[in-house]
């Protein structure tokens, strides 16, 4: 995997939205896994200024949930469809119609998760798939010793990621739902171009663990590890525990420019 180190978030967020850019330039009708969270907003907001600048026509793309609380009501500011589209489609103008995403309030959520899963296959699969990572190593919401084989379903959350999350629900961590509904490790398997962001210090060792630590489902992130195209972009807080950054660096300083992430 290729390991790139930038100064702050705010560069990060430029070089993923270069990458997702030049991807819909190459194939307008991509289809781009989208994240909540923290992490990926500087990303929206450096895409949506390149859509305001007439650099980007995102008109044809197509946009994937990666997860969601299960029982939410869907129109609740905290369903991550309700974040995505505030934080993320509204911003590049793009509406309802490009994004498909997982039904957290079906009564039957397994066949509700079997069918996000058809329904991604049936879409192509994603073309690059954003990811941020849990303090305890989770992608999507695939927690510790997920099946590293996994297709989309339900989880149930640790208490780690539900104090993480307390502060989207005003630091109440009782109003944090304990289950969600994920793609799998599988499912993230088969984008094609995965693309991690990772920032602060306390992704430190979740990204060490990741990038360099065995594949071990116990960190799911690791599981990356397997993938043909891999890009983790992490500032210099979130890469202060890795052994190899001195060589990260080095490889991307001599990077042939051709080449992109
Ligand atoms: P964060 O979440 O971006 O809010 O830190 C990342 C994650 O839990 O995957």
């Amino acid at each position: 995997m290729e390991v790139v180190i930038v100064p702050d978030a705010k560069a990060g967020g430029e070089l993923i939205a270069g990458a997702v850019a030049d991807l819909i330039g190459r194939k307008p009708e991509a289809l781009i896994g989208v994240i909540t969270g923290s992490t990926p907003l500087p990303i929206y907001q450096a895409l949506a200024e390149r859509v305001r600048a007439g650099s980007v026509d995102v008109s044809k793309a197509r946009f994937a949930q990666l997860d969601e609380y299960v029982g939410l009501p869907a129109d609740h500011p905290e369903s991550y469809r309700s974040v995505l589209r505030r934080e993320c489609l509204e911003p590049l103008g793009v509406g309802l119609d490009a994004f498909i995403g997982p039904d957290g309030t079906a009564t039957d959520v397994q066949a509700a998760a079997d069918s996000y899963d058809r329904a991604l296959v049936e879409a192509g699969g994603a073309d690059l798939q954003l990811l941020g990572i849990g303090t305890d190593g989770h992608i999507g919401f695939n927690e510790p010793c997920s099946s590293l084989a996994s297709r989309t379903r339900i989880k149930t959350l640790t208490e780690q990621t539900r104090v993480d999350n307390a502060r989207f629900f005003g630091g109440d961590i009782d109003a944090v739902p304990h289950h969600v509904l994920t793609q799998g490790i599988g499912t993230i398997l088969s984008a094609r171009h995965l693309v991690l962001l990772a920032t602060g210090e306390q992704k430190a060792d979740a990204v060490a663990a990741a990038v360099e630590g065995p594949v071990a489902a116990v960190c799911p992130g690791s599981a990356l590890q397997l993938h043909p195209h891999v890009t983790v972009v992490v500032d210099e807080a979130a890469a202060s525990k890795l052994k190899l950054a001195g060589y990260f660096r080095h490889a991307y300083d001599n990077k042939p420019e051709w080449q992109g992430i």
